[in-house]
């Protein structure tokens, strides 16, 4: 076991337990290894994106970075989740600029424990010599399967993601069986990382907004629960945007990372108090003043500060040019409380 010893942060843990009963929230951002780093900047000067996802020593490197040098109470291992559709023969590139760009030929066939090893054994084994030696918890992460199909089907970012949803017109049969068999890949894959040592794994449907009402039912019913129900430790849900709270109750994850868009006390109050509740300060507020910054945290923190099931979080990913010291003043705020 690592950290004989050694002391474990576990305020994340804490809060994933409904135990956290200590005066402040563990916290941690969505994107913290990343371009506003210029730790990492100097790394991606020597290293393509995906060179750096397929190379453990460097995925270990680049997870550890934000930890060390800003204090967050659990790390989430550098990883991206387009790289799973890699194992179905998706060639995936990403350029500065443009973003993600995915070919695929031919039809989408089930694949297996084994296929998902072969490809993706450098994140496992990072996740192995991660729990060596991190002080704090390590989370997984997987795209939800609606999301990655609308990056395989689209072939790109979008915000609309009309290809996939064409599809979905056309036939609904076979959008679900597209849909199950990328369900199928995500749940080995979180498997893995849970053997491997994860202590939590999000799973992102960032897009997860855009399906139409008459299909969220059946989508949710038929692969959200059973991703739930198929994993052996607990599940964060992230989506961007969520247009009815109630969705959510249908979700059966151990916690939800919510958007900016929705009241963590309301969404407190329809989800009950043993879900983990996520969230949900705004990334565009930390490219402002830190004054501003530190009474906006404040403003979060404090009205679930005695809440043992909250996590400090962003409601998405840290924007390239957020200022460092802004983040500095995030923790701080956050471990003063
Ligand atoms: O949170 C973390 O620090 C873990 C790493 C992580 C990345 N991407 C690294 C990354 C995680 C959890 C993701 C999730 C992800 N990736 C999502 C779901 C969450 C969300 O943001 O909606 C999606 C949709 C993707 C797909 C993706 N990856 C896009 C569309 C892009 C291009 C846009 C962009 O931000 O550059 C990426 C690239 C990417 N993923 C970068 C990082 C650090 C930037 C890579 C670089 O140029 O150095």
């Amino acid at each position: 076991m690592p950290f004989e010893g050694a002391s474990m942060n576990k305020h994340f843990l804490d809060a994933l337990s409904n135990e956290n009963f200590s005066s402040r929230p563990p916290v941690w951002l969505m994107r913290q290894a990343g371009r506003y780093m210029h730790e990492y900047q100097a790394i991606r000067k020597k290293h393509t994106f995906l060179d750096l996802c397929y190379n453990e020593e460097l995925i270990c490197k680049v997870t550890k970075m934000p930890i060390d040098a800003f204090g967050f109470d659990a790390a989430i291992v550098f990883s991206d989740i387009l790289l799973l559709l890699e194992v179905f023969g998706v060639k995936l590139s990403f350029t500065e600029g443009v973003g993600p760009r995915l070919y695929s030929e031919g039809i989408l066939r089930a694949i297996d424990k084994e296929q998902i090893h072969k490809k993706l054994s450098p994140v496992y084994n990072a996740c192995r010599l991660l729990k060596e030696d991190l002080s704090v918890p390590l989370i997984g992460f997987a795209g939800a399967p609606f999301t990655l199909l609308c990056y395989l089907i689209d072939g790109k970012s979008s915000t609309h993601f009309s290809k996939a949803l064409t599809l979905l017109e056309k036939s609904r049969e076979e959008f679900f069986r597209q849909l199950i068999l990328v369900k199928d890949a995500v749940i080995l894959h979180i498997h893995a990382q849970f053997e491997a040592g994860c202590d939590a794994v999000q799973l992102f449907d960032t897009w997860m907004n855009l399906l139409p009402k008459a299909v969220i039912d059946e989508y949710i019913d038929t692969i959200l629960v059973d991703i739930c129900k198929n994993v052996t430790g607990p599940l964060l849900f992230f989506s961007k945007s969520i247009s009815d709270i109630s969705i959510l109750q249908k979700i059966p994850a151990q916690g939800f990372s919510l958007p900016a868009n929705y009241a963590l006390t309301d969404a407190r109050r329809v989800l009950g108090k043993d879900v983990v509740l996520q969230g949900n300060f705004a990334p565009e507020l930390l490219l402002e003043d830190s004054s501003f910054v530190v009474e906006q945290v404040k403003k979060i923190a404090q009205t679930m500060q005695h809440d043992p099931s909250y996590i400090f979080n962003l409601a998405h990913g840290i924007l390239p040019n957020t200022p460092r010291k802004n983040v500095e003043m995030l923790v701080q705020t956050i471990k003063n409380l």
